[in-house]
């Protein structure tokens, strides 16, 4: 088979790619070095997430679905092979620099919520608007603003130990809306969560998805969660084994009023969680804004 272009086939390629996909990565491998070992998380993979997708990453504990929304995510870089994030290539950013691309590019949503203890739900929220350098004056209006949008305007004044887990999921989804980012990423945001839970944040998901167009990547071990995304991948020994569009896609939205409701007595109030102790809560609390 001859794989070559014609000289007149490469015009119409490249006029099909009029706008540059949201994520584009390019034969990306990590390996983790740890001096007498090294491990392969991801051996070069390549694909492309366009704007308005809805893409639910699964595959088997250790295939490396962490490895790459971190990538994705701007937490880690790729030992190898390239990032396109908006059309720009990121591989070569140094660690600030894409601690800024991605205060404004993504939100990330953790398993574990990963809310600070001591600190309110509209704290909570405000937190990326600091390393931002949101104006003071709008911290506080932003955070407000993105506690509605995932229903929890009259919550703001809680603390995490007051919430349920589904309540401090939606707090930590607000907190990654709150820089209004173009892709919204989201490790097993549903592990920690009784199946009724899981199907009100993939309606939240949904809702962003559809009704404001943000892209959005999960990871989910649960195919029943996966169904309520658009397109699915599958990783196996740090490979995209498979990448299929999702038939008879659920709406959570639909499928919510089939389920029983909690009782109150089921609300469990999840025990505080703090992440990340230090450093986070001490810049909350001398709100300097980053030059
Ligand atoms: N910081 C690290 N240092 C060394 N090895 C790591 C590190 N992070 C991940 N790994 C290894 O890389 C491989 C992929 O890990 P990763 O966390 O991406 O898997 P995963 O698909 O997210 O698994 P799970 O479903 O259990 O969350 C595993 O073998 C893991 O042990
Ligand atoms: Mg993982």
């Amino acid at each position: 088979m001859d794989e070559r272009l014609s000289t007149t086939q490469v015009p119409a390629v490249i006029g099909v790619a009029d706008k540059a996909p949201a994520i584009r990565l390019e034969n990306v491998a990590k390996t983790y070095d740890l001096g007498e070992v090294q491990v392969h998380a991801l051996r070069g993979v390549s694909l492309e997430i366009h704007a308005g997708e809805f893409v639910a990453v699964m595959g088997a504990s250790g295939s490396g679905k962490s490895t790459l929304m971190n990538i994705l995510g701007c937490l880690d870089k790729p030992t190898k092979g390239r990032y396109f994030l908006d059309g720009g290539d990121v591989s070569g950013l140094t660690k600030k620099e894409l601690a800024r691309v991605r205060s404004h590019k993504i939100g990330f949503v953790f398993q574990q919520f990963n809310l600070l203890a001591r600190t309110t739900a509209l704290e909570n929220v405000e937190l990326p608007t600091i390393y931002a350098g949101i104006p003071v004056a709008e911290r506080a209006r932003r955070a407000q603003e993105a506690l509605e949008r995932v229903g929890l305007a009259d919550r703001a004044d809680h603390f995490p130990s007051q919430l349920s887990g589904g309540q401090q999921q939606r707090v930590a989804i607000a907190r990654a809306l709150v820089n209004n980012p173009a892709i919204l990423l989201a490790d097993e945001p549903t592990g920690n969560l009784d199946s009724r839970t899981s199907v009100e944040i993939m309606e939240i998901f949904q809702k962003l998805n559809d009704e404001h167009g943000l892209t959005v990547v999960i990871v989910t071990h649960e195919p029943d969660i996966a169904q309520y995304a658009k397109r699915a991948l599958e990783f196996r020994d740090g490979r995209l084994r498979k990448d299929i569009p999702i038939q008879n896609r659920s709406i959570a939205k639909d499928v919510l009023p089939t389920l029983p409701a909690l009782d109150e007595d089921d609300v469990e109030m999840v025990a505080e969680r703090e992440a990340e102790p230090g450093a986070a809560e001490a810049l909350l609390h001398n709100t300097r804004t980053p030059g």
